[in-house]
């Protein structure tokens, strides 16, 4: 009974990393950090977050308690995760957030939806100037390692 029960959570486990909906084999290209920064500053990040290093006079808050990002701080852990919060924040709002009301009645995340504004290309060097702001463990990126026949 424990050996199936023990089968089916790993079939389970699985299936969630293997399916067509599993992140694997997620990647975004190589960004610009510095580009990062600019792209940060101009889409007024810091008027809803701190970052350690960086502020920005011109942002004016737009909620009243600041989400920091980076650092231990942060509930974020891998590069798939990162992209989610910027594309997709509502997926999966960091626990603590819920009760210091950082989403609206229906649950969604207060965080503005950049979607329709954002190039690929500015994503891509937001996360670049964002990962290393944080502990990740990043996805593969696409170096193709050499392999000999
Ligand atoms: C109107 C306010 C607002 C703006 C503007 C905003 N955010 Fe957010 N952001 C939030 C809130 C609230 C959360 C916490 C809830 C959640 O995870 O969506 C959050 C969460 C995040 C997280 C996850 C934090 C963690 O450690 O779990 C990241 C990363 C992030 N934002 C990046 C950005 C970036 C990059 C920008 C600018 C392009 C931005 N945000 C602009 C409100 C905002």
């Amino acid at each position: 009974m424990k050996t199936t029960l023990l089968l089916l959570t790993l079939m389970t486990l699985i299936a969630c990393t293997e399916g067509p909906e599993s992140p694997k084999g997620f990647s975004l290209p190589e960004g610009d950090a510095a580009a990062g920064k600019t792209v940060f500053i101009s889409y007024q990040c810091l008027s809803c977050h701190t970052l350690q290093g960086i502020t920005d006079d011109s942002a004016s808050q737009q909620i009243p308690n600041k989400v920091p990002l980076g650092g231990d701080v942060s509930k974020i852990k891998t590069y798939g995760e990162l992209v989610t919060s910027v594309i997709n924040p509502s997926h999966k709002i960091a626990p603590g957030f819920k009760r210091d009301s950082y989403t609206d009645d229906t649950g969604q995340s207060l965080m503005r939806n950049y979607n329709d504004l954002m190039t690929v290309n500015e994503l891509v060097d937001l996360v670049a100037f964002l990962q290393p702001q944080y502990n990740l463990k990043p996805f593969n990126r696409t170096n193709y390692p050499q392999y000999f026949p």
